[in-house]
């Protein structure tokens, strides 16, 4: 429990009373212009902005520490700089040396790209009325705070509060304004969940740093598509957008191992291939354990059920493990079919032909249901060179014939018979 202290009437609300009061207007007499987008120079980040940034937006970008978001921010800082706008960098959380050396790594020079270590809002805001920049970045929107209020930097109230300045600070004077968040570890509490509301996007940064790759996620978007995702890889030299994700994910892929299965799971409007990996065996003591990395252990419990009852498997004396090689989370049901062969390449020994895909949601009964947005699926698949499908069978009929020209399509109905297709 926290105790949350309102401010008391601050002069924002004074200042709303007395100005010109708005009329209703009709929706085709609205007036559009000032709408304009900025490109960030990063084609794939634009896309998932819904065709650049909208000025005068507020954008919230949330992610675990060291996930890279300052680094993204700075480089999208250069990329706007560049074109002659000028952009007005707050790192709270760091000194400006600290944020000029990371600058140097990203290559972020530009004349018009201005770093300020503050914290306190009045003085940002001072700042910002003075030097009137088009891009402001809040590194982050977790340390900066107001004097007037009690709670520390960081609470739920001074993180609202600032949150609300900011919007009135960038639609009134139509700065896009990104505010940097830290997603505590339960993701909740004083981070930017509290702020979905307010701001007019969410983008979420995820990945861990064990692997080079990281995920923004659209979760908001109010001028743009939501639950779409761009790919980027840390490098030496900063972030790089990858614009082929499935090559990552299968890059470290060994041919012809038991328990490997090619999923074509969607991203957002993207389908990008990832493998599924199954290993089966003997368990030494009396409870055989169950362990999922990347895809629902529930999803996992109900499916090796299902292979047990259905397709007749003793599984309950090994132990099961299944993972989404390169550290990926699944968390459509087009994933089951894949985690069902895979787990039945692994307890046959038998390895999945490796020039296969496997898609289609799996029920109770055993039996394979379609799935959506297929065809995306199948073109990435053909793209990457695969020359074969398993999925649902009433799934065939929505295909073109032209794709069906190029992968050799195999309809299944229920698992028994996916997996015989599979194995053989
Ligand atoms: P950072 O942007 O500081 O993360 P956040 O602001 O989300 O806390 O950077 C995260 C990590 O990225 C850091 O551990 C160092 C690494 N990194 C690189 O690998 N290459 C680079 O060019 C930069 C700038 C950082
Ligand atoms: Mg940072």
């Amino acid at each position: 429990m926290e105790e949350v202290e309102l401010p008391k009437v601050s002069a924002r609300f004074d200042a709303a009373a007395t100005t010109q009061i708005s009329q209703p207007v009709r929706v085709r007499e609205v007036k559009r212009e000032g709408f304009k987008r900025l490109l960030t120079g990063l084609p794939e980040f634009d896309r998932l902005l819904g065709g650049g940034i909208v000025t005068g937006s507020l954008i919230l970008l949330g992610g675990d520490p060291g996930v890279g978001k300052s680094t993204l921010m700075l480089q999208i800082a250069q990329a706007l700089a560049q074109q002659g706008l000028i952009v007005l960098y707050v790192c709270g959380e760091e000194s400006v040396e600290q944020t000029s050396l990371r600058a140097e790594r990203v290559q972020a020079s530009s004349e018009n790209l201005y770093l300020l270590s503050e914290t306190l809002y009045s003085h940002i805001k001072q700042h910002v009325d003075r030097l009137n920049p088009d891009i402001l970045i809040v590194d982050s929107i977790q340390i900066v705070y107001k004097s007037e209020l009690s709670g520390a930097p960081g609470s739920v109230s001074q993180v609202r509060e600032m949150a609300t300045e900011f919007m009135h600070l960038s639609k009134r004077n139509g700065i896009s304004t990104f505010l940097i968040g830290h997603v505590t570890k339960s993701g909740e509490i004083a981070g930017p969940r509290v702020l979905e509301h307010i701001v007019d996007t969410v983008l979420d940064f995820e990945g861990d740093r064990q692997h080079g790759y990281r995920i923004v996620r659209s979760v908001k978007n109010r001028f743009g598509p939501t639950d779409d995702i761009v790919l980027f890889q840390m490098n030496r030299g900063g972030l790089s957008e990858v614009s082929n994700p499935s090559i990552i994910f299968l890059e470290e892929r060994t041919n012809e191992v038991a328990g490997s299965v090619i999923l074509p799971t969607l991203e957002g409007s993207r389908a990008l291939l990832v493998e599924i990996q199954a290993l089966v065996s003997a368990s030494a003591f009396a409870t055989s354990s169950r362990r999922a990395t990347g895809v629902n252990a529930n999803r996992l419990a109900l499916l090796l059920a299902v292979l047990e009852k259905r397709v007749g498997y003793q599984l309950h004396r090994f132990d099961v493990f299944v993972s989404v090689a390169g550290g990926l989370k699944i968390n459509e049901p087009a994933s089951d079919l894949a985690v069902v062969l895979a787990i039945s390449s692994s307890f046959a020994n038998k390895p999945i032909d490796s020039q296969t895909v496997v898609f289609g949601e799996v029920g109770l009964g055993g039996e394979v249901r379609g799935i959506i947005r297929l065809e995306s699926r199948i073109k990435e698949a053909i793209h990457m060179g695969f020359n074969r499908c398993i999925l649902p069978k009433k799934c065939l009929k929505g295909i073109s014939q032209e794709l069906q020209k190029k992968i050799s399509l195999i309809g299944v109905d229920f698992v028994e018979e996916a997996i015989e297709v599979a194995l053989k």
